[in-house]
Order: C-alpha cells, then sequence, then structure tokens
C-alpha cells in the first residue's frame, strides 16, 4: 500500500467511525417509525401488481409469456423461488440470480435481447420490466427462509469467489465491501451497515432486496443495489447479472441462510 493510499484509508476509516458517533439514536428511531407507518401500505404493492402482468401476457419478439420460465423450482413455478435464489441452472450452464435468470427466460422463451437489456439503464425499457418482475416473484416468497442449495460444485465455487470479492479491497480509498459491510454496529450518515457476513445483517440487508426507496420513489433490485455498493466502494460499475454481482449474492445469501425473507422492503 502506497503512502497516499494509507492516508486515504485512514481518513476514510475517520469519516465512517465519526459519522457513526455523530448519529443520535433518535434519527434511526425516526426512520424506523416512519417505515412501521408505510409498512401497512406497501408502495412496492403497485410494482407487484405490474410484475404479474407481465409475467401473464404475452410479449416481445416471439408473443410468448414468461409462464413457463424455470426460475429453479420447474417451469412456472414462482413461490418458493426467490428464497433459492442464485442457484445453478443445467440449462444455461451457468449460476444465476433472480435477474440474470429473469434475461434469460426473456431471451429464450420471449425473443428479448438480453445482452441489449442488460446495458439498458435502470428503470428504463425492459430494465424497468425486470423491477416489477422481481417484485412479483419475489413477494410470492415473502415469509419464507432463505435456503440457497450449495449441493453443486458451481454454487460452492461461486460462494468462495463471492466471499473473496467481499474482502477484496482497492480504490482510491483501498476499500472493501467488508470496510463497510464485516463487522457489527457500523453507521454511515443515517444509515446503519448490517454485517452481511451472518445473521441477523446477512439476512435482513440481503434478504430485504428488491426494495422499494421512499426517497424515490423506485424499486431497486439487488443488481441495483449492488451497482450503488460499487459506487460507495469508487470502484467501476459491475455489467449487469454478471459473475461478480452473482457471486456476491451467493456469499451474502449462504450467509443469511434460515432468516425470512421481506422482499420487497421498505428502504429510504
Ligand atoms: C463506503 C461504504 C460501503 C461500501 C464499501 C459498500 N457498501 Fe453496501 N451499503 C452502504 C450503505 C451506506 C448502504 C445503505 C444502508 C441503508 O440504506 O440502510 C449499503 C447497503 C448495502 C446492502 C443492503 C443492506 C440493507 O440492509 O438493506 C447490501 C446488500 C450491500 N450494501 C452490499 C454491499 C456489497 C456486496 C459491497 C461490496 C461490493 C458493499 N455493499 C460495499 C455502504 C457501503
Amino acid at each position: 500500500m502506497t503512502h497516499i493510499h494509507t492516508i486515504a484509508a485512514l481518513g476514510a476509516a475517520a469519516l465512517i467511525a465519526g459519522a457513526a458517533q455523530a448519529q443520535t439514536k433518535s434519527a434511526a428511531e425516526g426512520i424506523a417509525e416512519y417505515r412501521a407507518l408505510l409498512a401497512e401500505g406497501n408502495p412496492a404493492e403497485l410494482f407487484e401488481a405490474k410484475g404479474e402482468d407481465l409475467w401473464k401476457k404475452p410479449r416481445g419478439p416471439k408473443n410468448a409469456s414468461l409462464a413457463q420460465c424455470d426460475l429453479g423450482k420447474g417451469p412456472g413455478v414462482v413461490k418458493g423461488a426467490f428464497v433459492e435464489l442464485p442457484r445453478y441452472f443445467p440449462d444455461t450452464g451457468r449460476v444465476q440470480d433472480l435477474e440474470s435468470r429473469l434475461l434469460t427466460c426473456m431471451e429464450t422463451l420471449q425473443g428479448f435481447n438480453a445482452a441489449e437489456i442488460a446495458k439498458t439503464p435502470f428503470g428504463k425499457g425492459e430494465q424497468a420490466s425486470l423491477e416489477a418482475l422481481v417484485a412479483f416473484i419475489s413477494t410470492a416468497s415473502r415469509g419464507m427462509k432463505f435456503n440457497l442449495p450449495q449441493a453443486h460444485a458451481e454454487e460452492r465455487k461461486f460462494y468462495e469467489a463471492g466471499k473473496r470479492i467481499f474482502y477484496f479491497r482497492g480504490g482510491p480509498y483501498d476499500f472493501s465491501c467488508a470496510s463497510c459491510h464485516g463487522t457489527d454496529g457500523k453507521r454511515i450518515r443515517l444509515q446503519d451497515l448490517p454485517n452481511l457476513t451472518r445473521n441477523p445483517g446477512a439476512g435482513a440487508g440481503f434478504g430485504a432486496w428488491p426494495a422499494y426507496r421512499v426517497s424515490s420513489g423506485e424499486l431497486w433490485g439487488m443488481q441495483r443495489r449492488l451497482n450503488d455498493c460499487f459506487r460507495q466502494q469508487r470502484f467501476p460499475y459491475p455489467g449487469f447479472g454478471s459473475d461478480v454481482t452473482v457471486a456476491l449474492g451467493v456469499f451474502m445469501g449462504v450467509n443469511g441462510q434460515g432468516a425470512e425473507s421481506i422482499a420487497p422492503a421498505l428502504k429510504r
């Protein structure tokens, strides 16, 4: 590590610690109350309804629905799929998360161009469809416990890769995911930073996304959540549905094993 890196890292560490001290408990409590109020009528329900419609409606160049899409529990089975993703899929030979798997189905069943959708900015065009779809699909597993499979060698490989990526330090502040999410009780600005290496943090932090963002009125899938954390880490953005993002999902999801899914949750 160069001298400049050391100073930047120390500065950044001080920033996180300082922010933690400056926050009063009442701020976190205020947010919790706000969430409780909104939870009675979660605006994510609008996205869920749109997603259900998109799942059933014939669309795309092949004018087909997604009703035969295999999310890991057999063609068309939606309930319980979310809490077992990411997982290995023999037809693609890849470990896939919900969003990358939906891209596969949109391409093979409906004739959309998956690479083009992956390049589309969040919230636009078919990316907006994906957001509604993940809201619908995750809702069908609400209250179920995370149980990501680790039987296949590829799934175990992705866990190991995800773990290494999680602890990989770099960028101008020498941050890794673990700098912000590797220990209990960290905070930055108003946000509690969950420890994503074990429960309850891993289950609550991984298991809340997709989530409805109160501040912007948007629904963010895990891919968008991760993109924003790569930004916080001052890393270049990862490719949508890329192996790096899926490996991180496997790492966090397996760490969150047994936690109840609350997705799509309400977030600031
Ligand atoms: C500089 C600090 C920082 C780094 C580095 C960082 N994050 Fe985050 N992360 C945050 C903040 C801030 C939030 C928002 C917390 C909130 O909104 O409650 C967050 C939220 C999350 C969440 C959702 C947690 C929840 O409870 O909703 C996940 C999952 C996540 N980060 C994963 C990662 C991963 C994986 C990496 C590494 C690629 C990473 N983060 C790197 C600061 C960081």
